[in-house]
């Protein structure tokens, strides 16, 4: 069996085994099978990279134009987001200083971005799985930084904890006790910077997913789940400390030895919620499409992998995120069983717009190399997004008879 059809089979099983739990008649047998792959509507985005971009967390600061900002094009005033997103100002600080000449790409951590002559990111740059932002017009200069209009849509990029929109991610510093086991990768330098630069991306994120599941272990105590959510968001904390720790210990190889960790993680703005209907909503695209994602990239990272020990702890890591996806559809199912079909339709839609809009972060790179150290080129994504479109399509077709 494929690991993509062994995906589709764990999360059509988390489903069904909690309809049996909520007393629902699963669907027929061939319901959950027939369904179609959604075609693949989402516009690539233009921007390579992981693409979380290095600026202000938290809300977007709203600023007014001043006389001494000048130089950007403004942003059209046509810019109108799609019905299932949600239009946003915001303002981040320019580059300084800024790259000379015109637009160009700047590699950094675990980002590679583009440039104007005055230090403001294209606005494709600012798209991503990761960023939330689905279209971005700008920039326009405004009290010294650079505004956009961009269009939010929910987050599927594992589970980072979300706050306001924009995954909490911690800056890095300089220790080792968030590093190991260690690796012994082979690659030239060309190449084993620009791995090292992804995978401290990836173990932010993993490490910011510690976070979001110590969260939602409180939440689901606090809207009465069943033990054995409780007991899972807990074990998934702690699988994903261990999957930040392996994305550093990669990273520390990569760079020469040169271990980091993340320096406190701010948790200013970070609320705990008791609404079911508001947990299962975030549950859907962050864990149901987010974690399937994930799991599903982990699996094909791993098959190309040129190092056996990395190839084994990639192909573990994909069934522990699997089990973390397979936690959210139960999570939802539990939701929709408690809440009605009036809320179970609202989670549903919520689970087809995320699936549809979610175009994992981009890669670069597309060598051997690349895929040997456990990337993944742009091809391989979007395998992936194909993969996760169609089982997260048979799993809300499942859904629909728990409401
Ligand atoms: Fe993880
Ligand atoms: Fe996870």
């Amino acid at each position: 069996m494929s690991f993509s059809a062994h995906v589709r089979a764990q999360l059509l099983l988390a489903v069904t085994s909690t309809m049996a739990a909520c007393n629902k008649q699963p669907a027929p047998a061939d319901a959950a099978v027939s369904s179609p792959v959604p075609a693949a509507t989402t516009a690539e985005p233009s921007a390579p990279s992981a693409n979380t971009p290095p600026a202000e967390t938290g809300r977007p600061e709203q600023h007014d134009a001043s006389p001494g900002d000048a130089g950007t094009k403004p942003a059209s005033k046509a810019f109108v987001c799609p019905q299932y997103a949600t239009p946003d100002h915001m303002c981040v600080a320019p580059r300084t200083p800024p790259p000379s000449g015109d637009m160009r790409g700047v590699q950094e951590v675990g980002t590679f971005s583009e440039y104007d002559a005055n230090g403001c990111y294209a606005a494709s740059a600012l798209i991503g799985t990761c960023t939330g932002v689905k279209t971005a017009a700008g920039p326009v200069r405004a009290g010294g930084k650079c505004c956009y209009e961009v269009c939010r849509v929910p987050v599927p990029c594992g589970r980072p904890i979300v706050v306001d929109g924009c995954p909490r991610l911690a800056d890095l510093q300089a220790r080792d006790d968030w590093s190991g086991p260690s690796f012994v990768l082979d690659a030239d330098s060309a190449v084993r910077q620009r791995a090292a630069d992804a995978w401290i991306s990836d173990a932010r994120m993993e490490h910011a997913s510690v976070a979001a599941f110590a969260r939602l272990s409180l939440e689901l105590m606090a809207v009465g789940a069943p033990s054995a959510l409780v007991e899972d968001a807990h074990r998934a904390a702690l699988q994903e400390i261990d999957h930040a720790r392996t994305c550093f210990a990669i990273a520390a190889e990569l760079s020469g030895g040169e271990t980091v960790g993340p320096a406190p993680l701010p948790m200013d703005g970070v609320r705990l919620r008791s609404d079911l209907r508001e947990i299962a909503l975030e549950t859907a695209t962050e864990s149901c499409v987010g974690e399937t994602v994930a799991a599903l990239a982990l699996a094909r990272a791993s098959e190309s992998c040129a190092s056996e020990p990395l190839r084994a702890r990639l192909a573990a890591m994909a069934e522990e995120e699997l089990s973390h996806a397979a936690l959210g559809f139960r999570l939802v199912a539990w939701s929709i069983a408690q809440l009605g079909p009036r809320v179970g339709e609202e989670i549903l839609e919520r689970l087809r717009v995320s699936v549809h809009d979610a175009p994992i972060s981009s890669a670069d790179g597309g060598a051997d190399a690349w895929r040997g150290l456990g990337r993944l080129t742009r091809e391989d994504l979007r395998a992936v997004e194909h993969d996760a479109r169609g089982i997260v399509a048979a799993a809300e077709k499942q859904l629909r008879y728990v409401g």
